[in-house]
């Protein structure tokens, strides 16, 4: 497969989907084919998968339903989504992928590393992105900027202590794949935050120098 896969990761309100809004922007200006996608979702079974996890209605769902959910909404967005943009040599942008599982499920759940990575194992054996960006900026002042928790969304609503967790499991996550899951500072304006995504990426030849 030609293509470039990165993957965008972080705390609910740190700035994916504005961040990658505005790098498919520049990479349109420039005309680098790309695919903007999301987890779970991005194709019409997973985005079903989506609407089961994420409904606030569910809170007897356990924590080993709710991976199983994220894994198999993974394989099949994979499969839908990732793989043939992959195969045609374009740039993929993902929205969540195997670290939230890791840092949500893991961190924020208490599920053990061995469970996820089972469960887990086709797209960690063949579909690891080339790098992982880790929009970092602490769960509260994320949340601010979202003017607050989503009551709908199962995730967001799961307490102070759980996004804590996560974004302690994130941070560990960064130590232990260096290169491959990467920081960038977001504390700055969202327009800073996406030169430095363009720089990093052009740094690491995933994408062209602009
Ligand atoms: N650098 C920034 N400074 C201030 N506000 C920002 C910045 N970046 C994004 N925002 C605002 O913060 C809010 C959350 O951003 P965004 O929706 O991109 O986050 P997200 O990580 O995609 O969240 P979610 O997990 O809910 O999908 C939006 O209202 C956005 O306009
Ligand atoms: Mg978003």
């Amino acid at each position: 497969m030609s293509g470039k896969f990165i993957a965008f990761e972080g705390c609910e309100g740190a700035g994916k989907s504005t961040q990658m809004r505005l790098l498919s922007e520049y990479l349109q200006k420039r005309g680098v084919s790309h695919v903007v996608t999301r987890e779970p979702g991005g194709g019409e079974i997973s985005e079903a998968i989506r609407k089961v996890i994420l409904n606030g209605k569910f809170t007897a769902m356990t924590d080993e339903c709710e991976a199983l959910l994220y894994a198999a909404a993974r394989v099949q967005h994979l499969a839908d989504t990732v793989a043939p943009a992959l195969e045609r040599g374009q740039l993929v942008l993902c929205d969540r992928y195997i670290f939230s599982s890791y840092a949500y499920q893991g961190g924020g759940r208490g599920l053990p590393r061995a469970f996820l990575e089972a469960i887990n194992s086709y797209a960690l054996e063949h579909f690891m992105p080339d790098v992982t960006l880790f929009l970092d900026i602490p769960p509260a002042l994320a949340f601010d900027r979202k003017h607050g928790v989503d009551e709908s969304d199962r995730m967001e609503c799961a307490g102070e202590g759980f996004h804590a967790r996560v974004y302690a499991a994130y941070k560990a996550l960064l130590k232990e794949y260096p290169g491959k899951f990467v920081a960038v500072d977001c504390s700055g304006t969202k327009f800073e935050t996406s030169a430095k995504i363009a720089a990093m990426l052009e740094e690491r030849g995933l994408i062209p120098r602009g």
